[in-house]
């Protein structure tokens, strides 16, 4: 029987589809599906699995049972360690995505720097497929690892990288740079192409879980934001990490998504100097250092990110447009969330921003995804759009609904505590029941969107312009 030899294979997701189409079924994207040669060889690692063979009972066992606890191999940069979970765990995979010049390749090769240094004294390899050896040992020097006992080699095909890695003498963790220039030559779809990045990553995964070894890949992110090829990468993986940061700010963020042996939502924060990353142990103080009182449209949000509380600036700027239809420009922020909080202080609080230009900055680069934001955003607005700065020393969070009700979020208690050792004074909260511990500062609970005129010194004088 005559089989196909091609097939086509949806670049975003990773469906199989059995003939071109414009649009895969599967993920629903546009002009993502491309032909390529049907995988029919066997993998690396040997002989072919042997397609037939009789089929074993597998032993079932409860829930409850021994277990070991995860051992942890550290590098030593706290900020990675805690985002991984407190160390990488043996056998796991991890990908670390990001925007190509973020600082993947400069996180890594610090990272298995300190592995080589830390007191387990774990043996590591960085194989790049990206940079020649001069490149990277060019980095090293600049990050002043140069005496780290790190194995460094510079390859790109998977079934070269198995045979020198799947020895004996296997190294504890292995650095991948970056998954996308890894390729079989099993397959005949161009390196980079969905088949070529799943196939290697599977191989490469194998082969780590069967050494114990810990894989770090580094994967490319597209301009939508996933990264590069496909989906189907997060799913492989035990652990996927982004490290972002906005361009022309020197901190960076990594960020953990998903995570088999630790929590999620969990950060870290560096910056990037001269001499490489440098962990930033105290975000809050350095996301306001550059901070201002007596301005208008500022206000200090008082943020979770993960397990720790972290106070970032958020500006706002207001100005009459010449435009028709007036910008909404954010960054660091959802613009989605953007309109509906200048819909509500519209409709519930009479403010007007038609015919206005507003911008929305989250200062030093952080993106937040809390719906605690809320509140400081729509201070930030008001404050904006009177011209009048926020009372100073005072921290703001909450969640805006609707109807203009603001509520209650999350650790609220550990929020307040972070602004009083910062040295906040003040603080704008939503409305809760069961006495809190105020922390030491002057909390003022707010009901209603409505409230936020009270911040200002003269109410009547400096009121926003209201509509009609
Ligand atoms: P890199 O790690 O190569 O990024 P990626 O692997 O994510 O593509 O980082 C590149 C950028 O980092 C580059 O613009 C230079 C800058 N950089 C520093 O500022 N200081 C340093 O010590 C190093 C090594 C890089
Ligand atoms: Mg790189």
């Amino acid at each position: 029987m005559a089989r196909a030899t091609t097939r086509h294979v949806c670049q975003a997701c990773g469906a199989v589809h059995p003939r071109w189409a414009g649009r895969c079924d599967a993920c629903g994207g546009w002009n993502s599906i491309t032909e390529e040669a049907a995988p029919d060889a066997a993998p690396v690692g040997g002989k072919a699995r042997a397609a037939k063979r009789n089929s074993r009972t597998i032993d079932f066992v409860a829930l409850d049972g021994e277990k070991q606890p995860t051992p942890r191999r550290k590098t030593g940069i706290r900020e990675f360690d805690r985002v991984a979970g407190g160390g990488l765990v043996p056998g796991s995979a991890l990908l670390i995505g990001g925007d190509p010049g973020i600082g993947k390749s400069t996180l890594l090769l610090q990272a298995v720097a300190g592995l080589t240094k830390s007191t387990v004294g774990a043996r590591c390899a960085y194989i790049s497929g990206e940079e020649s050896i001069d490149q990277v040992r060019m980095r090293a020097e600049r990050l002043a690892v140069t005496n780290a006992p790190v194995q460094l080699a510079a390859a790109t095909n998977v079934r070269d990288v198995i045979a020198s890695l799947d020895t004996k003498e296997a190294p504890d963790v292995v650095v991948i740079d970056s998954i996308q220039t890894m390729y079989l030559d099993a397959l005949e779809s161009a390196p980079g192409t969905v088949s070529q990045v799943r196939a290697s990553a599977q191989e490469l995964i194998r082969m780590a879980k069967r050494r114990g070894i810990t894989m770090l890949l580094v994967g490319h992110v597209t301009k939508e934001g996933t990264i590069a090829g496909p989906r189907v990468l997060e799913h492989m993986v035990d652990t996927v990490m982004y490290f972002e940061g906005e361009r022309g700010h020197q901190f960076r963020i990594l960020r953990a998504v998903k995570n088999r042996f630790g929590p999620t939502d969990e950060i870290g924060v560096f910056e990037m100097t001269e001499g490489g990353l440098e962990e930033v142990a105290n975000p809050s103080a350095l996301f306001l250092a550059d901070r201002t009182d007596d301005v208008s449209g500022a206000a200090v949000f008082a943020g979770i990110e993960g397990s720790r509380p972290m106070l970032v600036e958020i500006q706002a700027l207001v100005a009459a447009s010449p435009l028709g239809t007036p910008r909404r420009n954010v960054v660091g922020w959802d613009s989605g969330r953007l309109s509906m909080i200048l819909a509500v202080l519209e409709s519930r609080a009479g403010m007007s921003f038609a015919g206005k230009d507003v911008y929305l900055n989250v200062a030093g680069g952080l993106r937040i995804s809390e719906p605690a934001a809320d509140l400081a955003v729509a201070a930030a607005l008001t404050s904006a759009l009177s011209g009048l700065p926020l009372p100073g020393e005072m921290v703001v969070f909450g969640e805006i609904g609707l109807s203009g009700e603001i509520r209650a979020v999350s650790q609220m208690a550990a929020r307040l505590k972070e602004a009083g050792k910062l040295g906040f004074t003040k603080a704008l909260t939503p409305n809760w029941r069961g006495k809190p511990s105020s922390e030491g500062l002057d909390v003022r609970a707010c009901a209603s969107v409505g409230d936020l005129f009270g911040l200002f010194p003269e109410p009547g004088a400096s009121k926003p312009r209201a509509v009609g």
